[in-house]
């Protein structure tokens, strides 16, 4: 008798022994999975694994027409069962078993022998095939410590071969690993649903991002082709601006060339004298179109030694037909022995010219006073020239005063705005400065500081 309850003892312990390792073993599994479906799969597979077990299978409820309780994982010996045996959580036949009963009441429910059990009559023989002798289903039903109910709509199914296997304390050893399978689907439901949650928003992210980079290169594209563009109108813009004049100077000189040789007789000195004029003025537009392709391409120009009373005589000369068509009285007041400039020589002419022309056009609606052009030079100290173009014109509208050096800003009907553009552009490359006053009482005086730029 001592033996036999030493035997009982023994197969107790380690049947206890099997089930616990079981249990650790579907625990374990949770740490080891990465979606549902693979939990589901492995706690079958651990628990059939346990030996004690000859099928496992979850099922989860379906709001179909049968109410389907269909296997979403299973694990064992006559997998084809469930393919033959049907359940359902409705109350119709296939709703009798275990599974039906289990999810429509929310409780476990066993058959400890399934050959006799009236609820199993319909199934008993495919049972009996795969050898199974009692099952039990579980709910998968908890709650959470705060008291909810979570309820995963499944069950738990357990197959043994052994009859009378579910005692109770078989039942509660099962019911315990369903509650610890369900708290780990719905904590595996819980960071999936975070995981996916932050998963979309992190791809929205992505994507927003993704967008953004898009849009950004566009724009980036676009504004290039832009400041190519801004660029090329702007260069396209100053040399037609800066041709303008030698070109006038051309037709000029051929037209009056043309009238001397139709004088009776020819006077070819005059001739001579105009075809000169022709090929300077050809030769100053090539230098204009060079130093200005030279200005926007920042490229180093070769730089003169410059008087900057030459340099004014130079402009006033080649500008003396507008001086004398605009009716305007010339004064110069130049100083002498200024320090010699290291400038690009051409660039400079641009400079004195664009002022020059922009006093004389500013005279044209004066009729009540002299039309007066004054061009001063000074030294400032040994190491910066100052020259100031003043003429008794209209003055410029304060209003106008922030925008006067913009490129295209103009208030002539047939203006182009880029003269004043064109001489800061130049002043600044020479590290001098370019600036504006109201002249007294009347007229604009714009003063232009160029550095010797020799040390
Ligand atoms: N001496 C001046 N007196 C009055 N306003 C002036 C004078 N110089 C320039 N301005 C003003 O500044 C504007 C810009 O001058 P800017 O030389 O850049 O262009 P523009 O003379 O209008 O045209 P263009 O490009 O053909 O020279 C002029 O339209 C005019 O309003
Ligand atoms: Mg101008």
């Amino acid at each position: 008798m001592a033996n036999e309850n030493h035997e009982y003892a023994k197969e107790q312990l380690s049947r206890l022994d099997r089930r616990l390792r079981t249990f650790c073993n579907c625990c374990a599994t949770f740490f080891q999975v990465e979606s549902e479906a693979e939990a589901l799969q492995a706690i079958c597979a651990a628990l059939v694994d346990g030996d004690d077990f000859r099928l496992v299978w979850i099922g989860y409820c379906e709001d179909d027409a049968e109410r389907t309780i269909r296997p979403v994982a299973k694990a064992g010996v006559g997998l084809d069962f469930l393919e033959r045996v049907k359940n359902s959580w409705g109350t119709t036949e296939t709703g009798q078993g275990p599974p039906g009963t289990a999810a429509r009441t929310g409780k476990p429910c066993w058959i400890n022998d399934v050959s006799t059990d009236p609820t199993a009559a319909t199934w008993a023989t495919v049972a009996a095939d795969a050898g199974y002798n009692s099952c039990i289903a579980l709910p998968l039903i908890v709650r959470d410590r705060r008291g909810r109910v979570i309820d995963l709509r499944g069950t738990l199914n357990l197959y043994s071969g052994e009859r009378e296997y579910f005692d109770a304390v078989a039942v509660d050893h099962c019911a315990s690993l369903t509650t610890c399978v369900t708290h780990a689907i719905a904590a595996f439901r819980g960071h999936l649903a975070e995981d996916l949650t932050s998963g979309v928003k992190a791809l929205r992210a992505g994507e927003q991002r993704r967008r953004a980079e898009e849009a950004l290169q566009k724009a980036q594209a676009e504004l290039a082709s832009v400041s190519r563009l801004t660029m090329m109108a702007q260069v396209a813009a100053s040399i037609a601006h800066e041709i303008k004049q030698p070109l006038g100077a051309i037709i000029g000189n051929g037209n009056a060339a043309s009238r001397w040789l139709a004088k009776k007789p020819p006077d070819l000195e005059e001739v001579q004298e105009c075809l000169n004029g022709v090929v300077i003025e050809g030769h100053r537009a090539a230098q204009v179109i060079e130093s200005i392709r030279a200005m926007f391409e920042r490229a180093p120009r070769e730089k003169s030694r410059i008087d900057a009373n030459d340099l004014i005589q130079e402009v006033l000369t080649f500008t003396r037909p507008e001086i004398r068509r605009h009716r305007v009285a010339l004064e110069t007041k130049l100083m002498e022995n200024l320090p010699p400039l290291l400038a690009d020589r051409v660039q400079l002419q641009q400079v004195m010219r664009n002022l020059v022309m922009n006093a004389l056009e500013a005279m044209d609606g004066v009729t009540d006073r002299a039309r007066v052009l004054t061009v001063q030079s000074t030294a400032r100290d040994s190491k910066s020239v100052l020259i100031a173009v003043e003429d008794s014109g209209s003055g410029i509208q304060p209003e106008n005063m922030p925008r006067i050096f913009d490129s295209f800003f103009t208030t002539k009907p047939h203006g182009m705005g880029m003269g004043l553009a064109i001489c800061r552009s130049i002043i600044d490359s020479h590290g001098g400065s370019l600036s504006v006053l109201q002249g007294h009482p009347h007229g604009t005086i714009f003063q232009v500081i160029v550095p010797t730029g020799i040390d």
